[in-house]
């Protein structure tokens, strides 16, 4: 059994006009010890709604979903024990008490007592950087240091399973990329995240696999190289001082597209065969070309294909 195991998870809602929203449309999904897997998807997708479903602080229409083969609507006490839920912003958290009394009033909540729940709470502050700071203010951290203590906080009951909704919204690339080394050293040590994101290098970066999401469908899912494999799209080759016989040698390559070229040798191809690429950059080497660059479809180019496309078509 998976980690996290939704099954035909489905979720309506209906708004104040009384018209109803399938937020989660017969959602599939799980996720295996260590793994982190992305969600993707636009605004409204359903994102948000799987996560607090999962963390049982909503319950779905109809479907299942086991965190540790504990079901989140029947077992939810147990599930609690075991889920911990990661929100970007500034939700969740007392601003006018320090980051330590933040997490000891949090681990009281959650049930940890007396000296077990003030040593996990410097355990952790001390763990995630923010000892020097624990004392002042909540509200005088910045982005980086309130994602840090949300990450604390979920962490206060060992969880197997993190939800983290965003978590890196907001942040600086430098915060960010700190966050997300954090990650995976909570990956490395066996704790299953499910990471819902608009952010498509984190994704890259840090899924093994990720489920892409629109009006509450999975449309796609797999890890990234297959999702890319499966997107056949184009690689670009980009050339610099190319003399304009090898300009045409190359364009002739099946499967070669020139995208572009200048009179001053600067070409810029597409790749859309297998075996061009190689044929390609063998020409131009061959002539002598050494200002080049290949570069790779990433999970971005799927992101826009399979959403922005359906979009589109919508
Ligand atoms: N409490 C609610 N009442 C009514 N509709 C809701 C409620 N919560 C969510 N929805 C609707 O469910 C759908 C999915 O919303 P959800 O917040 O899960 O999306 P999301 O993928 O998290 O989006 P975002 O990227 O903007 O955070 C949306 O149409 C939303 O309006
Ligand atoms: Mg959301």
């Amino acid at each position: 059994m998976s980690t996290v195991q939704v099954d035909d998870l489905t979720r309506r809602f209906r708004s104040r006009k009384g018209r109803e929203v399938t937020a989660l449309d017969a959602v599939r999904l799980h996720a295996e010890r260590g793994e982190v897997v992305g969600l993707l998807g636009p605004n409204g997708a359903g994102k948000t709604t799987l996560s607090r479903i999962l963390t049982t602080l909503l319950l779905p229409t109809s479907g299942s979903a086991r965190v540790d083969g504990l079901d989140v609507v029947r077992e939810a006490p147990a599930v609690r024990e075991r889920i911990g839920l990661v929100l970007g912003g500034e939700r969740g958290l007392y601003g006018r008490l320090t980051a330590r009394q933040n997490l000891r009033y949090w681990g009281a909540m959650q049930g940890l007592t007396g000296r077990r729940c003030r040593s996990r709470a410097d355990e952790l502050l001390e763990r995630l950087g923010l000892t020097a700071r624990a004392d002042d203010r909540v509200e005088t951290y910045s982005r980086g240091m309130v994602q840090r203590i949300h990450l604390a906080r979920a962490l206060l009951r060992d969880p197997r399973v993190l939800v983290m909704d965003e978590p890196t919204s907001g942040m600086d690339p430098h915060a960010a990329q700190g966050f997300r080394g954090l990650v995976e050293e909570l990956r490395d040590s066996g704790t299953t995240v499910l990471l819902a994101t608009h952010d498509m290098q984190e994704a890259q970066a840090l899924c093994s696999r990720v489920a892409l999401i629109d009006h509450g469908r999975i449309l796609r899912e797999g890890a990234p190289k297959d999702l890319l494999r499966g997107l056949r799209a184009p690689r670009t080759v980009t050339a610099g001082g190319v003399p304009a016989a090898t300009a045409e040698a190359v364009a002739r390559i099946a499967g070669v597209t020139v995208h572009g070229s200048t009179p001053q040798g600067h070409l810029t191809l597409g790749i859309t065969a297998d075996g061009a690429l190689s044929e390609a950059l063998r020409t131009l080497t061959a002539s002598g070309v050494h200002e080049l660059s290949v570069s790779s479809p990433t999970l971005a180019e799927v992101y826009r294909t399979i959403i922005e496309d359906r979009e589109f078509a919508l």
